[in-house]
């Protein structure tokens, strides 16, 4: 089973470009093209966080013009990009989004991995953080799921990446995260988006990998300078395949022509 993930489409209104130059919606057009041409096509594709710019209706509006192009079944989570309301209002039709408790974090039963969506959006907040409230839902549904290999997927990034950028956007909730994923062993995998860059690193005992984004990429500056440059390096979708058995692999593939020669 292929799983595909997207994120960080940060889609701005018709004719509207990202920082006056990049047009965001056009790069999400693309994403979509590609994992529609892609052969075996995903069960489904997890979009997550920062949908859009600004969380603004006419923003959601484009997005959900851009999205619905997919052959087969997304979900959506917001990143700190988005407004919950208005991304509710713009998806109706996809009940999950009403979540719990205010939130927008709910669970996907029907495949052979077990997904559990987590809502890290503090309004105000980039860097993100997840509540007591979130905490308690999340260690409650994967209590009652102990024998079912889970994946989780969330906007933010809980642990320092090197990036000074995004370090000083502190995660709240980052240890509390922690704690309750080491309580559960069937957790495979947590993914997740808002560094714009594909990292991947063993955290509280399981495996934490984030996607690329489908537009511009943040520089790897490693350097202790909080510099906020974006790259145009390669967008990217990911396709996490699930093999009962053999665990969850996931593939890169950047979003583009790039020339294919056949060697035999
Ligand atoms: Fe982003
Ligand atoms: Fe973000």
């Amino acid at each position: 089973m292929l799983i595909a993930q997207i994120s960080d489409l940060h889609v701005r209104a018709p004719g509207k470009q990202l920082y006056g130059k990049l047009d965001t919606a056009g790069y999400a057009e693309r994403a979509v093209a590609a994992i529609a041409a892609y052969e075996p096509a995903p069960a489904l594709v997890l979009v997550t966080g920062d949908l859009v710019d600004a969380g603004a209706p006419d923003e959601y509006a484009n997005l959900r013009r851009i999205l619905d192009a997919l052959p087969v079944p997304y979900r959506l989570i917001p990143g700190n990009h988005d407004a919950r309301d208005a991304l509710r209002a713009a998806f109706p039709d996809h009940p999950y989004l009403t979540g719990t408790q205010g939130f927008i974090c709910y669970t996907i039963e029907d495949m052979p991995l077990r997904l559990i969506a987590l809502d890290s959006l503090d309004p105000g907040r980039v860097g993100g953080r997840l509540c007591g409230t979130r905490l308690d839902w999340l260690d409650a549904r994967l209590s009652e799921g102990r024998d079912r290999p889970t994946l989780i997927y969330l906007h933010h990034v809980p642990f320092r990446t090197g990036v000074t950028h995004f370090d000083e956007a502190v995660f709240e909730g980052a240890e509390g995260f922690a704690a309750v994923i080491r309580r559960h062993a069937q957790v495979e995998r947590v993914v997740a988006g808002h560094v714009h860059r594909s990292m991947s690193m063993r955290w509280a005992g399981t495996v934490f990998s984030t996607c690329p984004s489908t537009a511009h990429q943040f520089m790897l500056d490693l350097s202790p300078e909080n510099h906020v440059d974006y790259a145009l390096e390669p967008p990217a979708f990911q396709l996490h395949a699930w093999r009962p058995g053999q665990g969850l692999l996931t593939h890169t593939l950047p979003i583009g022509d790039y020339p294919v020669t056949r060697l035999r």
